[in-house]
């Protein structure tokens, strides 16, 4: 959190030692001499290396919080440092001289330095803006307007705008739209809408809802980075790995431009990307791998419209969620015995699943989010939900289950957050429970 806002604070300051650097320079090759001068050029110079260094540490943060081409960065971060060495030689040289202080060697560091600061300031541009940024101005034929989206501020779990709105939109804004857009279609593709977006490119269609391996907007950006149809070309600024996850989430749900964000509130893909995110990701202790589940028991729960999908790259562990399969239900749920294990998150929202087919329930060891939301259960299922070993997150929200429920329900110790407005269960009972398991947030809904 603070690293990052540090790191902000880079863009700002790097403006500092390269005014006053340049400024020393052009006292000193175009004033007249006298005392009053060199008395400017060592305050100068001295306000100089102190906000260059500022500029170096906040430079230095911005750089951990990653997505910067490596090459790149090595000779920014060299001749940045090359600036600071130098200018402080420099200011040292000067005094240590006193009056005979204009020798050639004081004028090879000199320039010496602002070669360094040209070169730092250029690598910079060349990082943030992609490679060639300083000549494509003077090429380029016409001025491309990138839709400045900016992050819709305090996005948070229970946020009703998009997903594709407050997130994913502002990820294409930042890292492919200055290349796919409505005057510029690298790719004859262009990103700056959805529809636009849906419609693909030269090589057609580069989005397949719920599909992300057929996807070639999802596959080029997993290419290897030195892969020539990688994505953001080599060079420009890249996609962190929370912004990969994101987009390869965001496809393998459907691509969706209407759920809003609060139907995903907890979930670790998203999460870093609210306010208040605060909250670990897939911590290491849960995310040991697993044997992946297998295909064909897989294959035939999709064919039910059943999503699928690794709950994260990289991993075997897997998001079970129905929202397009509104008849899912007790029958249905025979299938997930196969691939139990594997399941972290099972999400039956809006499903026809009762009492009975959360029988299935005792085969899901490693579920941590259970999400019922707007089904049929009733207070028997608590018995059903506490032999969840693992959950953390539980969501009867629309529910019949009530406060009689809620108090006989002994928890497992590692959940955390159980949604339950909009259920038969009263405040009471809600303060109550809490009494009872101080540890376990209950979200009653008042926002
Ligand atoms: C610096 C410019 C630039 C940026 C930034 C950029 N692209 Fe591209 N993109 C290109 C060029 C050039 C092509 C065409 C050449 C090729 O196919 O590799 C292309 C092609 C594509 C294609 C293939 C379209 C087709 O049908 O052949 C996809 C998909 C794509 N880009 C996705 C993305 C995504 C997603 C991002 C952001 C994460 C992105 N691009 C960022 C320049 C860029």
């Amino acid at each position: 959190m603070i690293i990052n806002f540090l790191g902000h604070l880079h863009p700002v300051f790097v403006h500092f030692p390269i005014g006053f650097l340049a400024i020393a320079y052009v006292i000193q090759y175009f004033f007249k001499s006298g005392t009053e001068k060199s008395r400017l050029i060592d305050f100068i110079l001295a306000a100089g290396i102190v906000s260059s260094m500022l500029a170096a540490f906040f430079g230095w943060m911005l750089s951990l919080s990653g997505g910067y081409e490596a090459k790149l960065l090595d000779w920014h971060r060299y001749t940045a440092i090359a600036v600071c060495i130098v200018s402080i030689a420099l200011l040292a040289y000067k005094r240590y001289k006193k009056e005979e202080y204009r020798t050639p060697y004081y004028h090879a560091g000199f320039h010496l330095m602002m070669l360094a600061l040209l070169l730092a300031g250029h690598f910079g541009g060349e990082m943030t803006h992609g490679e060639g940024y300083l000549f494509s101005a003077a090429t380029a034929t016409e001025t491309v307007a990138v839709p400045e989206k900016q992050k819709i501020e305090k996005l948070t779990a229970g946020s009703t705008v998009s997903v594709y709105d407050g997130i994913v939109e502002p990820v294409l804004a930042q890292k492919c739209m200055q290349c796919h857009n409505e005057k510029k279609k690298k790719g004859d593709f262009q990103l700056h809408n959805v529809e636009a977006l849906m419609r693909g490119g030269k090589n057609g269609k580069a989005l397949v809802p719920g599909d992300p391996e057929h996807s070639a907007f999802i596959q080029r950006i997993l290419l290897d980075k030195s892969d020539e149809k990688h994505m953001p070309p080599k060079g420009k600024p890249q996609l962190t790995k929370q912004e990969q996850d994101l987009l390869f989430w965001w496809v393998s749900h459907g691509g969706s431009i209407a759920q809003p964000i609060k139907e995903f509130g907890t979930n670790d893909t998203i999460m870093p990307f609210l306010s208040h995110a605060g909250k670990a990701s897939l911590r290491d202790g849960t995310l040991k791998n697993i044997e992946p589940a297998d295909t064909v028991l897989v294959n035939e729960i999709r064919k039910l419209n059943v999503v699928v999908v690794p709950v994260a790259l990289g991993t075997n562990f897997i998001e079970v969620n129905t929202v397009n399969a509104p008849s899912f239900g007790d029958r249905e749920a025979l299938l997930l015995k196969g691939i139990a294990p594997q399941i972290m998150w099972l999400m039956m929202a809006d499903s026809k699943i009762t009492d009975e087919g959360l029988d299935q329930l005792k085969w899901c060891a490693n579920a941590t989010r259970l999400n019922l939301k707007n089904t049929a259960i009733s207070n028997a299922a608590f018995a059903k939900i506490a032999k969840l070993g693992k959950l953390e997150s539980l969501n009867i929200v629309g529910t019949r289950m009530d406060d009689e429920g809620l108090l006989a329900f002994v928890p497992t110790a590692s959940l955390k957050k159980i949604f339950c407005w909009n259920t038969g269960i009263s405040e009471k009972g809600v303060m109550a429970f809490q009494r009872k398991y101080p540890t376990i947030e209950l979200d009653f809904g008042q926002k």
